[in-house]
């Protein structure tokens, strides 16, 4: 089928180049000619595992290609997917500019029946707005709105794991309308999805609203397991609890499982965050405050200072003259992501406490440097404050602790020798408890990690 993808970010080009892979032929499209160069000189402008070889695969097969031609875009696929940003607006609600602009682009070009498929994450009612987008366009060129029709496929993807996300997806859910162009689009994304569903029928049907919906309920009971457990492992320290037992102890039942009880540093990236807050202005603007939203972020915000609290509490308030290692920038591993990672707001603070930072990320960090040009604007200072270095075991040279921050497979098992021996003393704060507090004890490390009971 011919498809086209409207933005090539973590979605579009996952989403593009998977759906390629199956055999369609895919156009992907963006505004930013910067990301557009990167891919057609062979390059992929984000780090996510197996995603560069699917591309390259792809292209070759002449299936995928990349441009910034909007017209073109419209003009390729019948199914034409929406997969823009959709950041927080100020007050925390999504900001829908780029979905309405890009639905206005495909009105302003489009002749022959299209689906339109709103993939980016957008509040109850979006498609209808899409829909309103499109119409205008259509209208004032004298064209029929029965031309298009607007689906909601949500998705469900993890960075670091998206193209096994993708590519074997624990359920497809489409949403479509009850019109004939609506039952005519059901047909096409059932066509489109069916490869995914070969062994067993993973695809919901519902109505629109309602997959709109699910995309927020999804994030939004993730987040709320994760805050759940911070809040717990919180309350293991001071009980003298150890929180990993806890997790193992409820998630063997059935009913609760195992997924998304790791406590640790909070909750960031490009999801969890945005995606809870524009829930609860949802709610709002409907006359309902959804209050477990708001003690799932006021959790979350908070966790984000438990490492700098442990270390406050270990090294005193003024931390001048105190250097930290810090492993693990990106928000979580796998991936380059710095949207919403823990790791900016833990360097701001010790940097503000008067620390000096030196930090490594197997991936993130020349997207960390990005970020912390724009966090510490204004204060030159604070930025010559943090270095980053190549290797793990340099960073720890001569520094007064090591901070963990994200779970990276390379810190997992460090030679501690080595890491006791680089430390001026040896302590871990263990922001994603990759470590026995036993085991550590044993080596002569002094170690705390998150409702560790210690
Ligand atoms: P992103 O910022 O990585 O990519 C969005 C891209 O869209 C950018 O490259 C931007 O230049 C482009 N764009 C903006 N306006 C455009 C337009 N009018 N025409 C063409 N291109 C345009 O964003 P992302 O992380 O891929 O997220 C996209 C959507 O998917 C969001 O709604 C997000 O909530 C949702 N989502 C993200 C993830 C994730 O893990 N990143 C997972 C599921 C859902
Ligand atoms: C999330 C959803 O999982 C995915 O389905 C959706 O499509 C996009 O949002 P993502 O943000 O890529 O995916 O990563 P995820 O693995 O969910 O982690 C999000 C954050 O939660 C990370 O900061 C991670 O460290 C944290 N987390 C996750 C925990 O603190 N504890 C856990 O047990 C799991």
């Amino acid at each position: 089928m011919k498809v086209t993808i409207i933005g090539s970010g973590y979605v579009g080009l996952v989403t593009g180049a998977c759906l390629a892979e199956q055999g369609n032929n895919v156009f992907c499209v963006d505004v930013d000619p910067k990301k557009i160069a990167i891919l057609n000189s062979g390059g992929v402008p984000i780090y996510e595992p197996g995603l560069k070889e699917m591309i390259e695969r792809n292209r070759a097969a002449g299936r995928l290609q990349f441009s910034t031609d909007i017209a073109a875009s419209v003009a390729h696929g019948d199914i034409q997917f929406i997969a823009v940003g959709t950041p927080p607006d100020e007050d925390g609600s999504a900001d829908l500019q780029y979905v309405v602009a890009a639905a206005r682009n495909i009105g302003l070009h489009m002749i022959t029946p299209k689906v339109i498929v709103d993939k980016s994450t957008v509040p109850v009612g979006t498609a209808d707005k899409v829909s309103a987008a499109i119409t205008e366009e259509l209208n004032k060129r004298g064209l029929s709105p029965e031309l298009c029709s607007v689906v909601s496929n949500p998705e469900f993807l993890k960075e670091g794991a998206a193209v096994e996300d993708f590519m074997r997806p624990d359920r497809i859910v489409i949403g479509t309308q009850t019109t004939p162009a609506g039952m005519r689009a059901k047909e096409q994304m059932r066509k489109l999805y069916a490869p995914f569903n070969r062994h067993h029928e993973r695809t919901y049907y519902m109505d629109v609203r309602s997959a709109e919906l699910t995309k927020y309920a999804a994030n939004a009971m993730l987040a709320t397991r994760i805050s759940f457990m911070n809040e717990l492992a919180n309350l293991a320290d001071l009980v003298g609890a150890d929180i990993e037992a806890v997790r193992q102890g409820i998630g063997s039942d059935s009913r609760i499982g195992y997924g998304f009880l790791y406590s640790g540093t909070g909750y960031g990236g490009s999801c969890f965050p945005k995606d809870v807050s524009a829930l609860s202005k949802t709610a709002i603007e409907h006359g309902r405050d959804l209050k477990i939203l708001d003690a799932v972020e006021a959790v979350n915000e908070a966790q984000k200072y438990i490492l700098v609290e442990k270390i406050e509490k270990r090294f005193g308030k003024d931390l001048s003259g105190k250097k930290f290692a810090l492993w693990g920038l990106a928000f979580k591993p796998n991936t380059d992501d710095m949207r919403e990672a823990p790791s900016r707001v833990i360097i701001q603070e010790l940097i503000k406490r008067g620390a000096q930072i030196v930090a490594h990320d197997p991936v993130a960090m020349p997207e960390a440097q990005h970020c912390f040009d724009a966090d510490f604007k204004g204060n030159p200072e604070g930025l010559k404050k943090v270095s980053l270095v190549d290797d793990p075991m340099a960073a720890v040279d001569g520094c007064d602790a090591l901070v963990i921050v994200t779970e990276w497979k390379a810190f997992r098992s460090p030679d501690f020798d080595l890491l006791k021996a680089k430390l001026k003393t040896p302590i871990i704060f263990d922001g994603r408890n990759l470590y026995e507090p036993q085991a550590m004890q044993e080596l002569g490390i002094e170690y705390q990690g998150i409702g560790r009971h210690n």
